[in-house]
């Protein structure tokens, strides 16, 4: 990435369905420089999510500012302090937190940005700080607040997860599996992804495009469901609902299967819930925050352990934003989506 200006992706205007590249603006503009109580920070990766399209709408249902058409992108990064005139933040620091799309920016730090001092782990003192755009970023944060807070997993759980080769789903699989001990099905959409998330948790997998839902789900999980972890909402999640154990629970993490439809899924059958004593729990990352520094230390070991493969699929190049955005919802990406900006870093304090 060049050092010479900002690069920024700007909203064009506002989607309508997946993303196209006619909604995106390239806008280049001078560095800027911080003044007392700001920093400089320098962009090293950016992570993907589903939400960004929400942002690109005008939409604000992580409570970030609602965007304008013309304003920068929303988007959670790894960075670098290359000037300093804050007090508490100093030259050198690796952090994460609220960059936008862009490979420079200005701030003064403020808790709405969401920034975390990116921290050494690992036998060198280090894990790589791409890291932080993505396993030990707000997607770790929101498969571990998903599986242990709100699903309350137990060893030998039967478990279903939709969406499990995406970003939380690979993660969501393997802590199900190598650090509780449930047995995990998973679904995605394509034999590569089945192949992968076998080798990432599930004992079995569901190729949900090709497959008959309901057929498969009773194939594999023939005495029911204990534990369903949603990624995809609609039809999966309707099903699932028909297939409950005992005492069974729900976790609402996402429902991508409806966020590009015209009209609103209607779920049927959520009264299956009564007959098994069984809950539905929905969960929202930033309603965890207070948690942070315990999860990152769980995940951090759990990965130096080898139950936990960070697995995160790069896009190389912040001019490819916008590809890997549509990506997410064409289905392409295996682990979390990220984009790799500059690299890691030289030196990092
Ligand atoms: N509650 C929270 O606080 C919270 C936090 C983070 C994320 N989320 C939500 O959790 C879900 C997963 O997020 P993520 O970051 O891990 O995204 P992601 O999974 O990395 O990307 C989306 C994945 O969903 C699958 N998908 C796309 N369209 C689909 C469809 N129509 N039906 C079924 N699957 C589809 C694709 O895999 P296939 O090729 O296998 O279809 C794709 O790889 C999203 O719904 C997201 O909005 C919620």
């Amino acid at each position: 990435m060049c050092d010479d200006a900002n690069y920024q992706w700007r909203i064009a205007r506002y989607p309508i369905g997946n993303v196209q590249p006619e909604d995106f603006h390239w806008h280049v503009e001078e560095i800027p420089e911080p003044k007392n109580g700001e920093v400089l920070l320098k962009t090293h990766y950016l992570g993907l999510a589903p939400v960004m399209r929400f942002y690109m709408m005008g939409q604000n249902p992580s409570g970030e500012t609602a965007l304008k058409i013309g304003n920068v992108i929303h988007g959670r990064g790894v960075a670098q302090i290359v000037k300093s005139r804050h007090p508490d933040w100093k030259e050198g620091m690796m952090v994460q937190g609220q960059m936008g799309w862009q490979t420079y920016k200005v701030s003064a730090m403020t808790p709405q940005e969401k920034f975390f001092v990116m921290p050494n782990y690992g036998p060198n003192n280090k894990l790589p700080a791409a890291l932080g755009a993505g396993v030990l970023g707000m997607t770790g944060l929101s498969a571990h607040a998903g599986l242990f807070a709100t699903g309350s997993p137990k060893k030998g759980d039967k478990m279903l997860l939709s969406g499990a080769a995406g970003g939380v789903g690979s993660m969501v699989s393997q802590l199900a599996a190598n650090v509780v001990g449930c047995d995990v099905v998973g679904m995605a959409g394509g034999t590569e992804k089945c192949d992968f998330i076998k080798k990432h948790g599930c004992r079995a997998a569901i190729d949900y495009k090709n497959e008959d839902i309901a057929a498969a789900i009773d194939a594999h999980l023939p005495s029911g469901i204990d534990l369903y972890f949603d990624n995809v909402g609609g039809e999966t999640l309707q099903a699932a609902l028909e297939r409950l154990r005992m005492h069974s629970r729900i976790v609402l993490c996402g429902s991508i299967s409806e966020y590009t439809r015209r009209d609103p899924f209607s779920l049927s059958n959520y009264t299956r819930l009564r007959r098994t004593d069984s809950m539905m729990k929905g969960f929202f990352v930033y309603n965890h925050l207070h948690n942070w520094e315990q999860v990152m230390d769980d995940l951090a070991g759990w990965i130096i352990d080898g139950k936990l493969k960070a697995v995160q699929d790069f896009v190389h190049g912040f001019e490819h934003m916008p590809r890997a955005l549509a990506n997410l919802y064409y289905g392409n990406n295996m682990g979390v989506q990220c984009c790799n900006v500059r690299g890691e870093p030289e030196i990092w304090n």
